[in-house]
């Protein structure tokens, strides 16, 4: 399948997140790698998706799953190597699938050059004006220079100790202590990260997805935060937009289409907006969707918002259900509160599994029919639930450990996938060493060979949906208008081509509308009816 390089191909892509670590360990160390993903290049082409985005791949301590970057030009070494990475990205091209890398301009890893040369230089070195370094206050400057909060929990403030051994200066890091934040007002910053995107560009990746795209840029002279927590908001500065209308002239200097997905949880979605103006960003992560319960009402007011925010800026909209930070949607909608919110992500709350995944199914045709791209995080084709009864001791998420396990983090979702056979490893590798994070004793059946050519499985589901996706001409980008008249609880929608997408979540089975045939179910039909929590394609 050749590539149309010049398509704006991501305004209705399937974009299935790879979590390179968790995904396939093809030498046997128990962490995933290069390679592996390379090995299983095959199955994605099969499952039907357009593009691949991979989390931080590069040289990394590890100290939050990789985005915590020692060198943006190399890859990690437990991954594979540059080479590898090039190997991968043509074997991709030539199966059709585009590849997004993730890239990290807000922080850097303590390990990374820049960050170690600071600590040698010294207070009011240039070195140090690459980072957020302040004197503390109090007596002896023992204080945090702010109020602030990482958004792991803690200060956002460490001290260092100065080269001759006494206690100095601070430096700020939203997230963990070993993720020193960049000061975006240097203009070495900015060159040395538009560098890096032609690196990468030149090696033929196709876009990058953009880390905490909206948490660049820092209040003028960091001011105290009003709330008592010291919780920073998550509101963006004007400034950033510059450093978005600098990468977008690199992204548009290459004669193929190359695109940037922003990360941002802005509440307010004209903010949102503002970062996908013509000049600027191209898409970014709908969070609103993947946070809003289980409710029709609710659901069709994200929808509408989401439509509405992203028409005057002509970006399409993206649909996400769940990535490598949230609670997989299989367990979330199993609960009694199926919203999903970093203040309380309800771990360990009572889930019923059966119906979290019957609600999943249908989620996922609703998803997979709405205008705009689609993105499908590793394991969410196969139904994979949270794992939610890791024992502390292999816990590795930096959000564990700064909240002193007051929220147990984001392992949960990022335990390795299970390809085949009946118990651990269940072929993520072949040597049967133990991945690193442990697999439940239940997945046996949840594996991809196990689910494959079974007619009820997810993964088979999730086949057809995204084969459809293809062939259907309305499906992806182009518009969508609802169709009234149903039961309260039932959210109907047509797509151009006599297509229309039915999800009952009215708690009972409601009549299908008039239609000829029915393309695609996320389970039996009652009859002619459709059963709560289930979805339909229908030929209208
Ligand atoms: C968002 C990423 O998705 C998350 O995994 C990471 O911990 C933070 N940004 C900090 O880089």
């Amino acid at each position: 399948m050749a590539l149309d390089r010049n398509s704006a191909w991501w305004r209705g892509a399937a974009i299935y997140q790879v979590y390179v670590r968790s995904f396939a360990d093809s030498d046997g160390d128990g962490t995933g790698d290069l390679a592996g993903v390379r090995s299983r290049l095959p199955y994605l082409a099969e499952l039907g998706i357009d593009a691949i985005w991979f989390n931080p791949w590069y040289p990394s301590p590890m100290d939050d799953g990789g985005y915590d970057v020692a060198d943006y030009r190399d890859i990690e070494p437990m991954f594979g190597s540059l080479a590898e990475a090039e190997k991968l990205i043509e074997e991709a091209h030539n199966l059709g699938i585009r590849i997004i890398i993730d890239i990290v301009p807000n922080h850097c890893s303590d390990v990374h050059p820049w960050f170690t040369a600071a600590l040698a230089a010294g207070p009011g070195s240039p070195e140090r004006q690459r980072f957020w370094f302040r004197d503390g206050r109090g007596e002896h400057g023992e204080l945090p220079p702010t109020n602030w909060q990482s958004r792991f929990g803690g200060s956002a403030w460490t001290r260092v100790t100065e080269p001759d051994g006494t206690p100095g200066q601070w430096f700020l890091h939203l997230y963990s202590s070993r993720q020193p934040d960049l000061n975006w007002t240097n203009p070495q910053v900015h060159t040395e990260f538009a560098d890096i995107l032609r690196f990468w560009f030149n090696r033929g990746v196709d876009g990058f997805r953009i880390d905490v795209a909206d948490g660049l840029v820092k209040e003028d002279g960091l001011p105290d935060v009003d709330d008592p927590n010291g919780r920073l908001p998550y509101s963006d500065l004007d400034g950033v937009h510059e450093i978005y209308r600098e990468w977008r002239k690199i992204a548009d200097s290459y004669p193929d289409k190359r695109v940037f997905v922003g990360e941002m949880w802005l509440p307010d979605p004209l903010r949102f907006a503002m970062y996908l103006r013509p000049d600027e960003l191209h898409s970014a992560f709908n969070f609103d969707f993947l946070s809003c319960p289980w409710d029709a009402k609710r659901l069709r007011e994200v929808v509408d918002a989401t439509l509405a925010a992203h028409a005057p800026v002509n970006a399409p909209a993206t649909w996400v259900l769940s990535n490598h930070d949230v609670t997989r949607h299989v367990t979330r909608y199993g609960r009694e509160d199926t919203s999903f919110s970093f203040a309380d992500r309800q771990h360990q709350a009572p889930t019923d599994r059966e119906l979290g995944t019957k609600r999943a199914r249908a989620a996922a045709l609703l998803t997979l029919a709405l205008p705009g791209g689609v993105y499908i995080y590793q394991g969410e084709e196969l139904g994979l639930s949270e794992v939610e009864d890791l024992a502390d001791e292999v816990r590795e998420d930096p959000v564990f450990r700064r909240t002193k396990g007051a929220d147990i983090g984001r392992d949960g979702c990022r335990v390795p996938v299970p390809w085949s056979g009946t118990a651990s490893p269940y072929g993520f590798n072949t040597t049967g060493a133990a991945p690193w994070l442990p697999q439940p004793l239940d997945w046996a059946s949840s594996t991809v060979e196990a689910q494959t050519d079974d007619p009820a499985s997810m993964l088979e589901l999730y086949r057809a949906a995204l084969k459809l996706r293809h062939i259907e001409a309305g499906l992806g980008d182009g518009p969508m208008a609802w169709l009234d008249g149903l039961p309260s609880g039932v959210l109907a929608f047509s797509r151009a081509d006599r297509f229309a997408c039915v999800v009952n979540l009215s708690g009972s089975a409601v009549p299908l509308p008039p239609h000829v045939e029915v393309l695609l179910t996320s389970g039996p039909l009652d009859d002619t009816d459709l059963p709560s929590d289930t979805a339909v394609w229908l030929r209208t």
